[in-house]
Order: structure tokens, then sequence, then C-alpha cells
């Protein structure tokens, strides 16, 4: 066995065997599988796709209802292509980043027009449509179509590196490139195992799960090294290092800012002044309630934001009230919001401002400040007739 001596410290540094690694986790894995809606049955491509776009940057807990939810409303890819977007946004509300949202219903439409009946198996077709990265697209293949693709995502690497003891840092090209070396080479030796071989898709979802429930982030606590398939073989924990490995990156630091949430009224009293979002970027397209920046007063900070924005909005100096505080977070920032109602006058001119009615808000899909906001209101405000 090579050994290098580091620091004092005896490192153990002989590289695992892809081949019984692979058995180990299998195996593994048949016990310790995950009941998962998007496992049951007969794998069903489509209900790969929907899961791996609810997946990215989301939990499996949280992605549950959704999926079956959606599931119920479009069952395949047929249905999905002809969906209303705006009820797909609605179903999506509460799952965050809504491009992936717009995005699988663009890929569905794209899919369907070409011709398919279920999404292809094909990486480089899959890869064509808008959303749809190299780790989901070896995620469709290998998971619904059993095709031996790597699908490398953050739990991926994570396992791996601690595996491999890879030095490489989190997200890093050279890191991924080593991890999916390592994950093809294991792939290979599937139907070489004993019995009747393993599967890419028992085999890539055997990684996914390890990374969830055994080899997990440092930064929540400890990985739970007792339980692993891998203790005997695995570089990081031989070397005392699991908690160190992958190496994290740099992270862009969080700021902390103040906003006004801001809910105008309309002259009838039934309706709330909302705004349309830019069509790129964070909760694009989006109708959403109004906030901005907090520095000073109300209606100072109101006043350099009409500025900013180029437009007129009246509303009745002489009655505005504070109803709250709502939190929120989205990219680097964590927002604390103070929640002022007020009458206004009219709907500034352009597009981008409607008012909408109250009692038809909870059919409409916002972004979660405007939820917060709205629930602020309603816990705090004194409810007249006229607003329910
Ligand atoms: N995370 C991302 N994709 C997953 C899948 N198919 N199963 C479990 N966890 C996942």
């Amino acid at each position: 066995m090579a050994e290098r001596k580091t620091l004092g410290r005896k490192t153990v540094s002989s590289a695992p065997e892809p081949r019984s690694c692979a058995q180990l986790l299998v195996e593994w894995f048949r016990t310790h599988a995950r009941a998962l809606p998007w496992r049951e049955g007969d794998y069903d491509p489509y209900k790969v796709l929907v899961s791996e776009f609810m997946l990215q940057q989301t939990q499996v807990s949280t992605v549950i209802p959704y999926f079956r939810r959606w599931m119920s409303r479009w069952p395949d890819l047929e249905s999905l292509a002809s969906a209303d977007e705006a009820e797909a946004l609605k179903l999506w509300e509460g799952l965050g980043y809504y491009s992936r949202c717009r995005n699988l219903l663009k890929a569905a439409r794209g899919m369907s027009k070409a011709g398919y009946a279920c999404p292809p198996a094909s990486v480089e077709e899959l890869r064509a449509c808008p959303g749809i990265g190299e780790y989901t697209a070896g995620a469709i293949v290998s998971i619904g179509y059993g095709l031996p693709v790597p699908a490398v995502d953050g739990n991926v690497e994570r396992v791996i590196s601690r595996l491999f003891g890879f030095e490489g840092l989190s997200g890093s090209t050279a890191l991924r490139h080593n991890v999916t070396d390592v994950v093809s080479a294991m792939l290979k030796q599937l139907r070489s195992l004993p019995g009747k071989g393993a599967t890419p898709r028992d085999f890539n979802q055997a990684l996914m799960d390890l990374g969830a429930t055994v080899c997990t982030p440092s930064r929540g606590g400890v990985p739970f090294c007792g339980e692993c398939p891998w203790i005997e073989c695995c570089l990081a924990h031989k070397n005392g290092r699991e908690a160190e490995l992958p190496l994290p990156r740099q992270r862009a630091p969080i700021s902390q800012d103040d906003a006004w949430g801001l809910l105008a009224i309309s002259p009838c009293q039934r309706e709330l002044l909302l705004h349309r979002r830019p069509d790129e970027g964070l909760w694009a397209s989006m109708w959403e309630i109004p906030w901005f920046i907090r520095k000073e007063n109300f209606w100072k900070d109101f006043d350099a934001w009409c500025t900013a924005l180029n437009m007129e909005i009246q509303l009745d100096r002489n009655d505005l009230k504070e109803v709250g505080s709502a939190t929120f977070s989205f990219t680097t920032h964590r927002v604390r919001s103070q929640v002022v109602v007020c009458n206004v006058e009219s709907v500034p001119s352009g597009e981008v401002w409607c008012f909408y009615p109250f009692d038809e808000l909870d059919n409409l899909s916002m972004p979660a400040p405007s939820r917060k906001f709205l629930s602020c209101f309603n816990q705090n405000f004194i409810f007249c007739d006229k607003y329910k």
C-alpha cells in the first residue's frame, strides 16, 4: 500500500478500487433506497424529468408534495406541453426558482413539438432543452432509461471527493472532472458484478441517497460514517478528513438589507397595486407587491424609489399604516422589511402596474416576499368588510 507522511501524521493515500466500491454501494442500496414517488412502479422518464427539475436546489422532502400535485394535474409529457404557464407557476409557488418551471414547460413543449411522447433518451438532445444541464441530462437518461451516464451534482461530488480524498475546490471544474471520471469508471464495472450485476439507474440513485442520508455535508453536523458501506475504503475517513472534504469554495458574503413592503389599496378598496417584475432575472415576469430599499423614513424612501423608476404613484400621504414586519431571502441577500398599507389614487401608467382584486390573489403565483407581506397584512390589519 502506498503511503505518504504529512506533518508527522501518516496519510493513507491508496486509491479505493472502483469495482468493489460499486459493489458495496449497490448492495447497500438494495436495503437503504429511499421510497420516493418518482421511483414508484416502472420508471417513467417523464416523472424523472419533472422530479429532476423540481430537485434542482430543493430538498427531496419539500419536492414530494409538489411532485404529486404536478403528476395529478399533468400526468404525461403531452398534457404538460399544452399546460397553461400561469397555472403551472401557481402550482410551483413555494418551490422558488421559477425559471425552472418556465424552462420545464418550454422543454416539454419543445419535446412534444419534435414528436416525442416522453423525454428523449439522448444526452445531446436533452442538453439542447432549456434548463437541462449535464447533471440533469445524466440523471434523466440513467434513471429514466438505465443508460450508463454519470449524474454528478453537489451530493455526488461530496461523496466521491471524500471516498477518493480529492483536494479540489467544491464546485470547481477540476473536481467535477475527477469525480465524473470515477463515476464513469464505476458505471463500467456494474455489469461484471456478481449475480445479475447492477443497473446504472440503481447506482446513480444509490450515490444520491448515500449523499443525502449518510455522507452528509459537514456544515449540518458530522457525516454518519458508521453507517457507510464505504467505511473501510474511504480515504477521507481513514485520514480523519471527512469533515474537511470537499474543500469549500469561497462564498459571496451575505448582505443584510432593509426594505418597505407596500400594500397600496385602490380607490374602490377591493384591489391591491401590483408590479410586474422584469422578464429576466429573479422572479422574472411575476406580479408582486411592490417593495423597495428602506434607508430613512417611508416618504423619503418612497420618493427616491419613484424617482429611480421614473414614475409617479399618488398615495394618500395622510393615512399610512404600519402593519408589521416580514423577512425574506434571495441569492446573497437577507431582507428585513416593514410592511405598510396606504391608499393609492391611481395606477401608474405602463403595463407593468395593475390593480388586482384581493379575492383573486390566492390564484395568482407571486414571489415569496409578496406572500409574506400579504400574510402580515392578513394577520395584523384590522380588517373591515370592504377588504374581504
Ligand atoms: N436529488 C436529485 N435527484 C434525485 C433523485 N432522482 N433521487 C433522489 N435525490 C435526488
